[in-house]
């Protein structure tokens, strides 16, 4: 009798183990997804699990709108953050119905601040958890800005606001002081840019998004840049110079861009650095010497870190 009693408890619990064992290849396939991976290009079958794809497309509390591309951008750029494993401090302009600040409190490391702000006061009805913060007032306005977040400083910052070309400069010029170095300062529905109605953008108008962006990019190489013509604005040139110090990388994406802050103050140039030995064809010395000669960056360079 106990033999028997002992079998069907063996039965029992062997039957449990398979079971167990479906349901969680069950769930493992349930997270394998044919994505279009914005990087690849192609469709491709992935396990999402844990990913920002799927934190967003299981997100089931209030409602949050991002484009398909979004979600591979974010899992690429986040990832140094999840890897880290640190609290982060995030700033979204633009809350709306609320979803997105879920989206990245879930995320985001165990720990993470969440900050929303949107000039919506319908959005004050929005009731979240405590470690997402919501202030009602203009993502654009330095008053607004100040009063909130003078003593603030962000990991990220994400602009998905009114899209409009002068609101998307003027917060950028406000906040990126406020962003910590190795932050992202991250600009959503950069399309927008491109049309003339209700955005006042344009393709290559001058005061647009892009544009502005782009002409931004010469912050990256302001020291290599020998003279400029007699007509730049003096501000634009002192503009160049800070963000010099500051930018380590500007990436376009599809309607998002990317502005990188170094992840220390950069305090001197760059140097470059020979490796190996024998310089048969060109000699590093005479390389260096014609660089001198060409841009006298030398002078250049001891100027811009004294
Ligand atoms: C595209 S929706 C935000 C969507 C949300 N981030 C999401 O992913 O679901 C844009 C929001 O920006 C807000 N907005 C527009 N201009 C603003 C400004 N100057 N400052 C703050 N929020 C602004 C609007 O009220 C609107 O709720």
């Amino acid at each position: 009798m106990r033999k028997k009693i002992l079998l069907a408890i063996l039965i029992v619990l062997v039957l449990m183990w398979f079971g167990e064992q479906k349901i969680i290849r069950i769930n493992a396939n349930a997270n394998m997804k044919y994505l279009y991976d914005h990087f690849t290009g192609k469709e491709e079958l992935v396990n999402t699990k844990g990913t920002f794809y799927e934190t967003y497309m299981s997100h089931d509390h209030y409602v949050a709108n991002k484009w398909e591309q979004y979600l591979h951008i974010y899992d690429k750029v986040l990832a140094p953050f999840i890897v880290a494993n640190k609290p982060v401090n995030l700033l979204e302009i633009g809350v709306q119905n609320g979803g997105s600040l879920e989206v990245f409190a879930d995320y985001l490391p165990k720990g993470s601040k969440i900050t929303g702000i949107d000039i919506d006061e319908k959005c004050a009805n929005l009731k979240f958890g405590k470690n997402i913060n919501l202030i009602i007032g203009d993502g654009t306005d330095k008053k607004v800005i100040d009063k909130y977040f003078s003593k603030s400083k962000f990991d990220i910052i994400v602009d998905d606001g009114s899209h409009i070309n002068e609101h998307v400069i003027k917060s950028f010029e406000e906040l990126f002081p406020k962003l910590n170095y190795g932050g992202l300062y991250i600009v959503e529905d950069v399309h927008t840019s491109y049309w003339k109605n209700y955005y006042h953008g344009g393709y290559k108008k001058s005061t647009s998004t892009m544009e502005y962006f782009k002409n931004l990019i010469d912050s990256l190489n302001y020291l290599y840049i020998p003279n400029f013509p007699i007509n730049t604005k003096l501000s634009d040139i002192i503009k160049l110079r800070k963000m010099n110090k500051e930018i380590a990388s500007i990436t376009f994406y599809d309607s998002v861009i990317i502005i990188e802050k170094y992840s220390k103050p950069k305090t001197r140039p760059f140097k470059n650095y020979y490796a190996g030995r024998e310089g048969i064809i060109v000699s590093p010395e005479s390389f260096e010497r014609g660089r001198d000669i060409n841009c006298n960056k030398k002078t250049k360079f001891e100027k811009f870190y004294r």
